[in-house]
């Protein structure tokens, strides 16, 4: 039996990655994978508090990168690698890339920072494959604005979702092998396709 993957789900608010993702994971279950399925900030019992007051608490951009990156050790070794090891899929609603996006790119965060972070929390270990969902800001903003109660990053302007789209962007370049583009501005039918077709080559 091949390995068990991590795969993550990444994209600014409003791309459409928790309606996809549901699906996702359960076409890989067709597919005859036991797959878990999680998401961050959160995916422990710790991370679940902290995500509530990363969601809905002020606080500076060092602050909210230190509170993610601690969320994600948790997450990483009591739920992320014991999976991968028993061989169960692992499919996240975000993962680091998003600390990048949003504290680097969103809130302007010195990225050599958030590297050290990075190779603090997971030194040699990152997602087999990203998912980045990518669309146009205006797009993404409308289907956010049906949502009655927004967070505190949904709160934020479009300005500062361009520059997190951006830094994800960049996030892209440096690792085309992992991070995979997805149009995100498709009907979910198409996007459907578009995963479909990942499914069947993983
Ligand atoms: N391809 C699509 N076309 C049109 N509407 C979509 C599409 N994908 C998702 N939506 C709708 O857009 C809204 C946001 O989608 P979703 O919650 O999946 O985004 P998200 O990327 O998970 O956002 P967040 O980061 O805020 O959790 C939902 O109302 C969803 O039904
Ligand atoms: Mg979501």
């Amino acid at each position: 039996m091949s390995k068990a993957k991590f795969i993550t789900f990444e994209g600014v608010d409003g791309a459409g990655k928790s309606t996809h993702l549901a699906w996702f994971a359960e076409a890989l279950r067709k597919r005859g994978k036991e797959v878990l399925v999680t998401r961050e900030p959160g995916g422990t019992p710790l991370g679940e508090c902290l995500r509530d007051i990363l969601l809905n608490q002020p606080m500076h951009a060092e602050t909210e990168a230190l509170l993610m990156f601690a969320a994600r050790f948790e997450h990483i070794e009591q739920v992320i690698k014991p999976a991968l090891q028993r061989g169960t899929w692992v499919v996240s609603d975000r993962f680091s890339d998003a600390s990048f996006a949003y504290q680097g790119g969103g809130r302007g965060m010195n990225v050599a920072k958030l590297e050290q972070l990075e190779c603090w929390v997971h030194e040699n270990f990152q997602p087999d494959l990203t998912l980045l969902f990518d669309l146009p800001i205006e797009v993404a903003r409308q289907r956010l604005s049906r949502n009655i109660t927004l967070d505190r990053f949904e709160k934020e302007k479009d300005s500062f979702f361009e520059k997190v789209r951006l830094a994800y962007l960049e996030r892209r370049k440096k690792h085309p092998d992992r991070i995979m583009l997805i149009d995100a501005s498709q009907t979910p039918d198409h996007v459907k396709v578009n995963l479909e077709k990942i499914v069947i080559s993983i």
